[in-house]
């Protein structure tokens, strides 16, 4: 994977007068166009000049880019509080600084293992999936060009907590550790992949035998951490049991596996197929939806996958 020297930022990250002094760029006929120097900070001047010109999305260089993450995820609230800019802009904010927390606890799993972080980050995602009217839109395009070990998992995170949230609306205390368990559900992926950050397709890789060791591999590892609750921990080491069975690693059936778990399960079969990998062209959701159910669908629950229907929306409205 070839390394950009520049980074997207949106510009609801850009608070003005306290946004770190870097400098900005925007694209010009595909070309990165100095727009604001190193040497003065980001002004409300400057923030109105952006939204008269319609531009919503500024560049940093990509040596500058984990200062700036930093900021945004401190000062995410914030953020999304602001009122300026619109609802977007600020989602596609919380869909970077996310990813970023993807891709710091992806590409070193024991120095990022931090759930608190993981949880704050959740539960902005809990109130945009249910404030943000283009959510299914948002999910095809999330995470755009990052790899897809950290696109997958933001939107698993996201697929499970907007169909939790329609499906069990009583059961709304549980709505973050579904969007932990759909963030975590993989980890077990880069303890046994040294590359994950990279544009890999988990599989497609040599052996499928050590790939399919991943949920315990990711049990294992969040346990021994000691802050994350059944819920996530069973998400995470039974997300490929198949409710008519044939899963792993349990070879688990029915209502032997959890209703949280079969909603991250069936989240994570659906989002696999409706991304683009590095083997595989996406699927539409209507195809995706089609693929799950053909073979009188062998893998959920009859009542869950019917009903799951009405939670993606062919036409990407939400
Ligand atoms: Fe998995
Ligand atoms: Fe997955």
């Amino acid at each position: 994977m070839t390394l950009s020297l520049f980074q997207p930022i949106s510009i609801a990250c850009l608070l003005p007068g306290i946004f770190p002094q870097v400098a900005l760029f925007t694209i010009n006929e595909g070309k990165h166009v100095l727009y604001i120097e190193e040497t003065r900070r980001f002004t409300e001047a400057d923030r109105d000049r952006l939204l008269d010109n319609n531009i919503s999305t500024m560049y940093v260089r990509s040596g500058d880019f984990k200062e700036v993450s930093r900021f945004a995820e401190e000062n995410l609230p914030l953020i999304l509080d602001r009122n300026d800019v619109d609802q977007t802009s600020k989602s596609e904010a919380l869909i970077q600084t996310s990813s970023n927390y993807l891709r710091d606890i992806f590409s070193d799993p024991e120095n990022s293992q931090d759930a608190e972080r993981c949880k704050k980050l959740t539960k902005h995602l809990a109130t945009y999936i249910t404030t943000d009217q283009n959510i299914s839109r948002m999910i095809l395009a999330m995470g755009g060009s990052s790899p897809f070990a950290i696109r997958h998992s933001m939107q698993v995170a996201t697929m499970s907590m907007l169909a939790w949230s329609k499906l069990f609306p009583e059961k709304s205390e549980d709505l973050v550790d579904i969007g932990v368990a759909g963030m975590l559900h993989d980890i077990g992926m880069s303890l046994i992949l040294s590359n994950v950050v990279e544009d890999i397709d988990y599989w497609s890789t040599p052996s499928v035998d050590q790939i399919k060791r991943h949920p315990i591999e990711g049990y294992v590892f969040l346990k021994k951490n000691a802050q994350y609750n059944d819920l996530v921990l069973d998400a995470v080491r039974h997300h490929h049991e198949r409710y008519f069975g044939g899963g792993y690693p349990g070879g688990l059936k029915g209502d032997e596996i959890k209703i949280s778990t079969q909603v991250i399960g069936l989240s994570d079969m659906y989002c696999t197929l409706i991304t683009d990998r590095p083997t595989r062209k996406a699927s539409t959701p209507e195809e995706a939806y089609k693929i799950i159910g053909d073979e009188d669908n062998k893998c959920f629950s009859t009542l869950l996958f019917t009903a799951f229907r009405y939670v993606i929306k062919f036409d990407g409205s939400q």
